[in-house]
Parts: structure tokens; sequence; C-alpha cells
């Protein structure tokens, strides 16, 4: 690939506000006034997996959180204020976490090299591997790392679930679902993991925030049905 020097980028970025506005003159206005996406993603930080493009989603269509191999972790202020401002201010419906095969960092979380700081980090998909190390038997290395990017985000939609930002939401009644993806460097084609969470009945008890009866008592068609409710006017 070229090198681009940053006028070249200027030179693009002018072409592209241009056409977009050659076709939809109000555009950008629209977008400054206000985003209203109704999808989060959560994906890797490689440069060959952009969330809009691959989605075929325009600016302001999709919030993105993006790191290295697509980790979510419960004490990471970063991807946990992103999930929280996605879901109690901009409303999304779905949070889609996103792997792609032949991820970097999942690749070298299968290994014993070291590369600095970046260690601690994959350190989470050693966790990964070794939750299900059985499933890693004669496979060899391409298929190790295949299946590890797919369990990967399995994980990783778990953790979004398990967060309190999520729960919540789904104590009040909003809709959320959260869904896991893979997606295919080589023919550029997103695959449905068919993990798709949007109710707290679907996670393990231990990770629950509230309990049953809670969730039950606030639900609309129940709390219609309490005699202390006061009538709708
Ligand atoms: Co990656």
């Amino acid at each position: 690939m070229p090198h681009r020097s940053l006028e070249a980028i200027f030179a693009n970025n002018r072409r592209w506000a241009d056409a977009l506005k050659a076709e939809q003159p109000d555009f950008f206005k629209t977008l400054a006034e206000q985003q209203a996406p109704d999808y989060l993603w959560i994906g890797c930080a490689d440069s060959r997996v952009p969330a809009n493009e691959i989605m075929g989603l325009l600016p302001g269509e999709v919030f993105v959180h993006r790191n290295v191999a697509n980790v979510v972790v419960h004490t990471d202020f970063n991807c946990l204020s992103v999930i929280q401002y996605a879901v109690d201010v901009l409303k999304v419906r779905h949070i889609i976490v996103t792997g792609h095969y032949g991820c970097g960092g999942v690749s070298a979380a299968l290994e014993n090299r070291t590369m600095g700081l970046i260690d601690n980090w994959l350190r989470n998909i050693k966790d990964v591997y070794t939750h299900h190390q059985h499933l890693f038997d004669h496979l060899d290395s391409h298929e190790a790392c295949d299946l590890l990017c797919e369990l990967n985000v399995c994980e990783q939609v778990d953790h979004v679930c398990h967060t309190t930002i999520v729960q919540d939401a789904w104590k009040r009644g909003q809709p959320l679902t959260v869904h896991g993806l893979v997606y295919s460097l080589e023919d550029g084609v997103l695959h449905d993991l068919s993990v798709n969470v949007s109710a707290m009945e679907e996670i393990p008890t231990i990770y629950r925030m509230y309990n049953d009866q809670e969730i039950f008592d606030r639900l609309p068609s129940r709390r219609r049905r309490l005699p202390q409710d006061p009538e709708p006017s």
C-alpha cells in the first residue's frame, strides 16, 4: 500500500465531504445537531476492520469502541464509559461485539513470546483459551486461532451482559440486545455467531444484579395490575 501524505488525506476528506453534500445538502448540518445511532460496535483496533464501512453505515449510524482484540474488561473505564453513554444517553438498541479471523492480538495470545505492555492486555484472551482448553486438542495453529477468535467474541458478549449498565437497562425495560459477530478479512464477510442476549434470564444467576422478583415487579404488564398504581390520565 502506498504511503499517503497528510495533504492527500485532507484532499480525500474534501472530496468525501463534497460528494456527501452533493447527494444530501443537509447531511452534515442535521448530523451536527444530533446523533441517534441504533448500534454500538465493539471491535478490534485492526485497520482492516472499519465498523461503518463493513456495515455499510453512514456517520451518525453507529457508535464505536475499538481496542486490541475487542476485549471487554470490567475495570476498563474507557470501554465501560462508551457502553454507558451508548446505552443510557444514546439508547442504542444493539451492542455488536465483532471479532475477526486472523486477529493479531488473538494469535499473539496463543503464543509465548513477549511484546511489552500489551502482554498484560492479551492475558485476557489467554484466559478465554484456558476456559475452553479442551476444544483446542488436535487443532493446527490456524484452526486454533480461528476458534479462539470466535470464543473470544462469545466471552466478551458475556462480559458486556454482566455489566451493571446493560442489566440496569434490561431492568427498566429498555430494549437492548447484545450480539456476537466475526469478520473475515479474506472476503469481507461478517458471520453471525448466533450469540444474541436480550434479557436477564439469559445470563447465569451468579452474574445477575437483580433477582427475578424485582424484574417481574417492574414489568409494565405486572405494574398495570398493582392496585397502588394511579390510573393513567
Ligand atoms: Co484484531
